[in-house]
């Protein structure tokens, strides 16, 4: 289905106004959305109501008698799971599950309660590292919203091995390959200078994480789910994975890593593993 780009913002507009209707979630929430515009409440609600206008494009496409399960990667409180679920359930026939992971019990506990408040009985909440994670159906679409630093690799790591369809991450910070962006690398010129050094790090961390999910067999698209000036942290990997593509190929990120010395984390998430074997084994089963 083709969009224009007003239409994308009237789907936005639609999804924030049936998520502002429903007062009972957004006090279970604890989300004042009617602060003023830059709040940190409002902020979050529009990253949310942005990262929903990503996946209802994928929902659109997904057969109606299948059934969608989503892991939400360091969910936190959740805002974006209890809001996809409430949208979903709207607009759609398709019956969903939503897993939330987090290593913070508090939160995990927190969720819970919201979970019972609102009487949901397709979700379920699991204190545990992201890597960690066993969900007991096979997952469809991992999401992940500000995913601190290499969380959003965790989340990457586990959506290959799981098989996901769809991995759709907003990342947050990009701490790791900033500091070592310093010397001998291609670029140092440009990198010499802090404020470059941390734009460029942001730029070739998403890459990094880009060409990774391709050479694990996705297709990878970039977008951006809210404004700029709404937050800066504002970029989408949406990655898909292909249709009957099981030969993987890491060489872009081979090549990419070795140009900088980034030495990037998210490689480590498959010492002993082999992709070739591993991922289509595992996706034989779905
Ligand atoms: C910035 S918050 C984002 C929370 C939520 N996604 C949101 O947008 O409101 C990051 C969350 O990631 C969790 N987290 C960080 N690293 C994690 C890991 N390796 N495994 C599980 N949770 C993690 C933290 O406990 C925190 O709740």
């Amino acid at each position: 289905m083709v969009h224009s780009v007003s239409n994308y913002d009237r789907i936005k507009k639609n999804v924030a106004e049936e998520l502002k209707s429903c007062r009972e979630l957004l006090k279970a929430l604890s989300l004042d959305v009617d602060r003023p515009e830059y709040g940190r409440d409002f902020k979050k609600f529009n990253e949310v109501v942005g990262f929903c206008e990503q996946v209802l494009r994928v929902v659109e496409t997904w057969p109606q008698d299948r059934e969608m399960t989503f892991l939400d990667c360091s969910c936190g409180k959740s805002y974006l799971s209890f809001a996809l679920n409430y949208i979903l359930s709207k607009r759609f026939s398709i019956e969903t599950f939503f897993y939330g992971v987090d290593f913070n019990p508090d939160l995990i506990e927190r969720c819970n309660q919201i979970k019972d408040a609102l009487g949901i009985e397709n979700m379920q909440f699991v204190h545990a590292k992201i890597i960690e994670v066993l969900p007991d159906r096979p997952i469809d679409i991992v999401i992940a919203l500000h995913a601190c630093d290499t969380a959003t690799d965790e989340t990457i790591a586990k959506g290959i091995k799981l098989g996901a369809k769809y991995i759709m991450v907003v990342p947050c910070c990009e701490n790791q390959i900033r500091s070592r962006l310093k010397n001998g690398h291609p670029l140092v010129e440009l990198t010499a200078f802090g404020l470059l050094r941390y734009r460029f790090a942001d730029i070739l961390t998403e890459a990094l994480r880009s060409q990774f999910l391709i050479g694990a067999g996705y297709s990878v698209n970039l977008v951006e789910i809210v404004p700029p000036k709404c937050t800066p942290k504002n970029l989408m990997i949406v990655a898909r994975r292909k249709k009957g593509n099981k030969k993987f190929s890491m060489d872009g990120y081979d090549r990419l890593n070795e140009m900088f010395h980034t030495e990037f984390v998210l490689k480590d998430y498959f010492h002993g593993y082999d992709m070739n074997q591993e991922i289509n084994t595992h996706l034989e089963k779905f």
